[in-house]
């Protein structure tokens, strides 16, 4: 077998496959629920409302063209409805139908949602530095602890980067997505991990052209130490892991 076939295979549709497996959406086993749940006495911030007043740039057409992969920042502050706004963009929850399926900014297949969103904020006008959770069903942030030396830890697990050493540490927000695989699983089986991949994918060219139509710049960021994030975050790596990271700051 050569050294690239199990990858490759992944990367195909084995829809053939699937139609011969029982789900265990089929099976009638109940649906996963679509976030995570928090203590009653969780610390939440809420969100100012989305509003489109927010942009410096509605021009959808200039955003895709000069959307650029940035790795330098200013220190201007990302302000609260601008993070309202980049959460919105990339996993907020714009229709509701009556089975409790959530549709959002995002395409995603199946609606199956995977992702949480996790932020380390460094420099967001009126939120204190640490590390929060989004909250799609009530649009508001969970603080979940703070972090001492954030520039530090975001060097951690931000590895060597190769274009612009330690660029994640400048940026105002670092933007860390986990997957909950079996939310996909549940309904797509062995099909779910490419679906998954491809969905993130959607998420995180969102918060791109977002971040464009705010005066802010995004860089993905694929190169990070699986192990140190989840540990980070209190992910236990297997029902849980992280998936992709983004940096975002003022330009
Ligand atoms: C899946 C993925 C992973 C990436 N990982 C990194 C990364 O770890 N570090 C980095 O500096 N850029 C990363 N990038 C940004 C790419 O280097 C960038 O998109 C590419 O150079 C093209 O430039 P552009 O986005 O400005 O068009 C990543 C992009 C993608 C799509």
């Amino acid at each position: 077998m050569g050294k690239y076939d199990q990858q490759r295979s992944f990367l195909k549709s084995n829809f053939t496959e699937f139609k011969t497996i029982t789900t265990d959406a089929k099976k009638g086993i109940s649906q996963p629920p679509k976030s995570k749940s928090y203590g009653i006495n969780s610390r939440l911030v809420d969100l100012p409302m989305v509003s489109e007043r927010t942009l410096t740039n509605g021009n959808i057409y200039t955003c895709i063209k000069e959307r650029r992969s940035t790795r330098f920042y200013s220190d201007q502050a990302i302000s609260l409805n601008e993070l309202s706004y980049l959460l919105w963009a990339t996993q907020g929850i714009t229709n509701t139908n009556k089975a409790g399926i959530t549709f959002r900014t995002v395409p995603c297949s199946g609606a199956t949602h995977s992702f949480e969103s996790y932020l380390l904020i460094r420099n967001v006008k009126e939120l204190q530095k640490g590390v929060y959770r989004y909250l799609p069903v009530e649009h508001k942030l969970l603080f979940m602890f703070e972090l001492d030396e954030i520039e530090n830890k975001i060097d951690e697990i931000t590895l060597d980067q190769p274009f612009v050493p330690n660029f994640a540490n400048k940026a105002a927000i670092l933007f860390i997505w986990s997957t909950i695989p079996y939310r996909s699983e549940w309904k797509y089986d062995i099909t779910a991990h490419k679906k998954i991949l491809i969905d993130i994918g959607h998420v995180c060219q969102n918060l791109y052209l977002a971040s464009e139509s705010i005066g802010a710049g995004t860089c993905a960021i694929g190169i990070y130490d699986q192990n140190r994030v989840d540990q980070l975050l209190g992910l236990n790596g297997e029902e849980e892991f992280t998936i992709y990271l983004a940096a975002v700051g003022k330009k």
